[in-house]
């Protein structure tokens, strides 16, 4: 029997449907072909019953999401005196894909913008724990692998079940990402990351590729509401204050240019990706995971935000 959330789920479904404005990426030529009016919210509440609507189980790209988890695992991995040393927690202000850097500091400005992003990807690869670090593409590549399955592994976690890479969109970007590595050899100037930027991109490419349903979203935001615990599984992923931090960054940095906007009006600490995922948190409460593939000119999904901003303001969940 369909229960009262999910009424009101579907009342969330046909105040977005109608939305017809924002346009799919094509930048990464793959996502061209994604079906435009795919549409599905996903909650899953503190004790990690899911209720979703819409094409739930229809699986997307994670893209830029994916920042927030790579953020906590290298957190987690690294330790958090190591990644602030190299990445930022600024507002940038810019673009997702700016070429961009803190001169001052000669840091990415945070770990949602692609320059901090490809940064903390580069720490997992870890070459501190290798006897000599290679120096060709080639050498690199089983850093890489192993550096993948490890963050493959961490997004499982956090999603209570096996993901795995949509190797038609990884290749699509890797064959036409100029931008990730022009931003990948401009941080390799400034002495950002020791591993090849080569690498680094095919490690980060990976990672965007990760194919996730709305639900999967929900999950692993509420395994960050729940302090770093898979409320499904019971599986601890990160230390309290990991999801602290990560949840931090994204209040202030997930949406991009975006960012003010949506924390006056909608008050949840989010990341949006060009595969038209949304993935929004209330701490302590709620995982919300939204899809619709239309983005708005920040590159957030255009029903998707609509949606964050209706379960918003009627079940009184912003922040402040
Ligand atoms: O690096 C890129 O351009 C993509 N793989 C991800 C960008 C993205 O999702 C931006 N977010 N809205």
């Amino acid at each position: 029997m369909e229960s009262v959330v999910e009424r009101y789920l579907a009342r969330i479904e046909s105040g977005c449907l109608p939305l017809g404005a924002g346009v799919v990426a094509d930048y990464i030529p793959e996502l061209a072909r994604v079906d435009p009016d795919r549409f599905a919210v996903s909650l899953v509440v503190h004790d990690g019953h899911i209720y979703s609507v819409g094409d739930s189980d229809t699986q997307f790209t994670i893209q830029s999401i994916s920042k927030a988890l790579t953020y906590a695992l290298a957190l987690r991995e690294c330790g958090v005196d190591v990644v602030d040393a190299t990445i930022g927690v600024e507002p940038s202000g810019e673009a997702f894909n700016e070429i961009s850097v803190d001169h001052s500091t000669r840091r990415p400005r945070n770990p949602m913008i692609n320059a901090g992003a490809l940064t903390a990807a580069a720490l997992l690869i870890r070459p501190e724990t290798m006897p000599t670090a290679p120096t060709t593409r080639q050498e690199w590549a089983p850093h890489l692998d192993a550096a993948f399955a490890r963050i493959l592994d961490f997004y499982s976690g956090c999603a209570g079940r096996q993901l795995s890479m949509d190797a038609a969109v990884y290749r699509s970007e890797m064959a036409t990402g100029s931008r990730n590595r022009a931003i990948a050899y401009m941080l390799q100037s400034f002495g950002v990351f020791p591993p090849h930027p080569q690498a680094t991109v095919d490690l980060y490419v990976r990672q965007c590729s990760v194919r996730v349903t709305s639900d999967d979203l929900a999950v692993i935001g509420s395994t960050f509401a729940n302090g770093g615990v898979n409320p499904r599984t019971g599986r601890r992923m990160v230390d309290g204050q990991i999801a602290r931090r990560v949840l931090s960054v994204m209040t202030t940095c997930g949406m991009y240019d975006g960012a003010g906007d949506w924390v006056t009006s909608v008050g949840l600490p989010a990341k949006s990706g060009v595969g038209g995922g949304i993935l929004a948190v209330l701490p302590g409460q709620l995982g919300i995971g939204v899809f619709s593939p239309r983005l708005d000119e920040h590159g957030n999904s255009v029903r998707g935000v609509r949606a964050c901003r209706l379960l918003s303001e009627d079940l009184g969940l912003h922040m402040f």
